[in-house]
């Protein structure tokens, strides 16, 4: 399992939404105006590409991005988004296949963390970290299960989900991980965080 979506592609939007209702959505949204004009931004993971057209809202040009998607499907998806006139290079590989001598100001990483089993997850926020500049953004949107907001039904919505996944074959994890250590170990700051969703789903903005 190489947690590729593209088995689901053409529902995945639907069954968030009628989960989530527009709560994945908003927490993304929310983290956008943070982005500075002319921005270089890798994003990583973005599914149907819903938020090329949301950051083309903020800016209709100026954008230098790269797209990395390990799915096909959602790749061709992403391509169809009216982007306006901000560039996008799409790179259909896993991010661990990724390789740039050019750092970015951006990095968004939405849901992605949570497919991860650990020895993935840490080997791709070695790597991601490697590409962003110094002082540079890092949006995580994640699920989140702490001591202070780990209610029960939570449990009981990641545990279906990943019973979901798994038996479609998709991802490989079957536990979150927690990414909030690496990013403090590397001396990241934290610049916003917000709780979505009953504190399910959590937005954080690091800087470098
Ligand atoms: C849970 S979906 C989230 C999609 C989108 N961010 C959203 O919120 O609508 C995770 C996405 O990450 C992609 N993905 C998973 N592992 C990846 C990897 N190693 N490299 C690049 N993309 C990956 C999947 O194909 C899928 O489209």
């Amino acid at each position: 399992m190489n947690n590729n979506y593209d088995k689901i592609a053409g529902h995945y939007d639907t069954l968030s939404r009628l989960v989530f209702f527009k709560s994945q959505v908003n927490a993304q949204i929310n983290q956008l105006q943070h982005i500075p004009e002319n921005s270089s931004v890798l994003i990583v993971g973005g599914g149907t590409g819903w938020i090329l057209e949301e950051l083309a809202k903020i800016y209709t040009g100026g954008l230098k991005i790269v797209y990395v998607e390990i799915s096909a499907k959602m790749t061709v998806l992403s391509q169809k988004r009216n982007y306006k006139d901000n560039q996008i290079e799409f790179m259909d590989v896993g991010i661990e296949d990724f390789k740039t001598d050019v750092l970015f100001d951006v990095i968004l990483t939405p849901f992605l963390f949570d497919n991860f089993a650990e020895q993935r997850a840490a080997k791709v926020f070695g790597q991601l970290n490697e590409y962003l500049k110094k002082d540079g953004l890092w949006f995580l949107v994640d699920f989140s299960l702490n001591k202070i907001n780990g209610n029960w039904w939570k449990w009981l919505l990641l545990k279906s989900m990943y019973n979901f996944f798994k038996l479609m074959g998709i991802v490989e994890a079957d536990k979150l991980i927690d990414m909030v250590p690496y990013f403090f170990k590397a001396d990241y700051l934290i610049v916003e965080e917000r709780l979505y969703y009953g504190g399910f789903i959590k937005a954080t903005i690091f800087r470098k």
